[in-house]
């Protein structure tokens, strides 16, 4: 059966219809795959936006003029193989935090090769380099459900795990006490969703929440707290920055993590925000970002904006614009963070973009090179750099 519409069609009005709908499906195909500025991510570009700045000439002396710490996470392997690389980040930052060497397992790291070992060759030149250039040290990560070795899974259960947590907590900490400006002691303990969660507390079903309950927190705290009366303890998430159902849900489960430790007596001193920014997002929201960090500075905590790094996964490939919306997002950001007094800290998920671990785990489809990080590839500050000490020097 001919349809009415088709009846009049000569051949040739056929061709031209299959090729106008292929032209378009290929347009589609093509440009679905080169990300392009929206409407309003239009907004999150100021041509004209300006990103100068006055006096300090390092992070580092910048965050320090404040009161402020400046950091960066990095691989073993990278400060070992790139002295260039190595001396920047003496530079630019006053604290290192190991990105795989104080984790069970990550990387070609293994700290712990089996229930009884450990093996801490890897943190040990950590620190040594920290201290061989001055500077302060944070653990990440004691207890997290992630970068776990393999032999977890099947030697941890109900009876052993409150003596491999206290073993593993004791061993590592005891051996870096008096070394460490602050511990992320418990790592993401909140679903990533809390609102999907068949839990009323949103707590993540871990290994460690399903053998030890809910006081597993509790417990990792204490043991920190005796094995290192000096370092500052933390509990450290994700997903806790934008205007969205989803962080309000993940705003609201970890104040009320942090209310329920405080209450109970936990030794509990402070709060880390990730902070790992999307360059896409229009959903930003400072007042509201700011009461948050008011609500957890009540609990007498302070904050440490943890692994701050801004991915460029969905923004357009040019690079001074990308570099533009990257650098507002930092300055946007931190101005927001940083009027809150309890903020004490700024470490960024690395330095340069030369290592980021944003180009593995969230790499742009059109495949060039991210650019997330204050220094370029070739360790020259980006526009990002400038965002991240302009939002210093706003502080009071
Ligand atoms: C990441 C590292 O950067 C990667 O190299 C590793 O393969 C996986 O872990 N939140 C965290 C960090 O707390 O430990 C993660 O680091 C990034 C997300």
């Amino acid at each position: 059966m001919t349809l009415p519409y088709f009846k009049n069609l000569k051949r040739r009005h056929f061709i031209r219809l299959s090729l106008g709908t292929l032209i378009s499906f290929l347009g589609d195909f093509l440009f679905s795959k080169v990300p392009c500025l929206s409407h309003t991510q239009q907004v999150l570009d100021d041509p004209n936006r300006d990103f100068s700045f006055e006096g300090s000439s390092t992070l580092k002396e910048g965050a320090t003029a404040k009161n402020l710490i400046y950091g960066v996470s990095a691989r073993q392997d990278h400060l070992r193989s790139d002295p260039e690389f190595a001396g920047r980040l003496t530079e630019e930052a006053s604290l290192l935090v190991p990105e795989w060497a104080l984790k069970w397992a990550a990387g070609d790291t293994l700290l712990r090769p089996s229930p009884s070992q450990f093996d801490f060759s890897a943190p040990d030149f950590m620190f040594k380099f920290a201290t061989r250039h001055n500077l302060l040290v944070r653990g990440h990560a004691l207890i997290w459900h992630d970068s776990l070795p393999k032999w977890f899974d099947d030697f941890v259960n109900h009876k052993n795990a409150q003596q491999v947590l206290e073993h593993h907590i004791n061993t590592v900490v005891g051996r870096y006490a008096g070394k460490v400006h602050s511990w992320d002691v418990v790592n993401e303990a909140i679903a990533y969703d809390p609102r999907k969660s068949w839990r009323s507390d949103g707590l993540r079903n871990t290994a460690w929440l399903k053998y030890l309950g809910t006081d597993y927190i509790d417990l990792a705290f204490r043991t920190a707290a005796a094995a290192d009366p000096n370092a500052l303890l933390v509990y450290n998430d994700f997903g806790l920055d934008y205007d969205s159902p989803l962080h309000e849900a993940k705003r609201t489960a970890t104040l009320r993590l942090l209310r329920h430790l405080k209450a109970k007596g936990t030794p509990i001193h402070a709060l880390g925000i990730q902070a790992h920014l999307k360059g896409e997002a229009t959903n930003f929201n400072p007042r509201k970002l700011q009461r948050f960090l008011h609500d957890v500075a009540e609990l007498d905590l302070k904050i440490l904006i943890t692994e701050l790094d801004v991915a460029d996964k969905k923004l357009p490939a040019e690079v001074e614009q990308r570099d533009r919306i990257i650098a507002g997002i930092y300055e946007d950001y931190l101005s927001a963070v940083l009027s809150e007094p309890a903020v004490i800290a700024v470490i960024t998920w690395g330095l340069s973009d030369r290592y980021s671990y944003l180009s593995e785990f969230k790499p742009r489809p059109d495949g060039k090179p991210v650019r997330p990080l204050p220094l370029d590839t070739n360790l020259k500050p980006k526009l990002a750099w400038n965002g991240i000490m302009r939002a210093f020097n706003s502080i009071p």
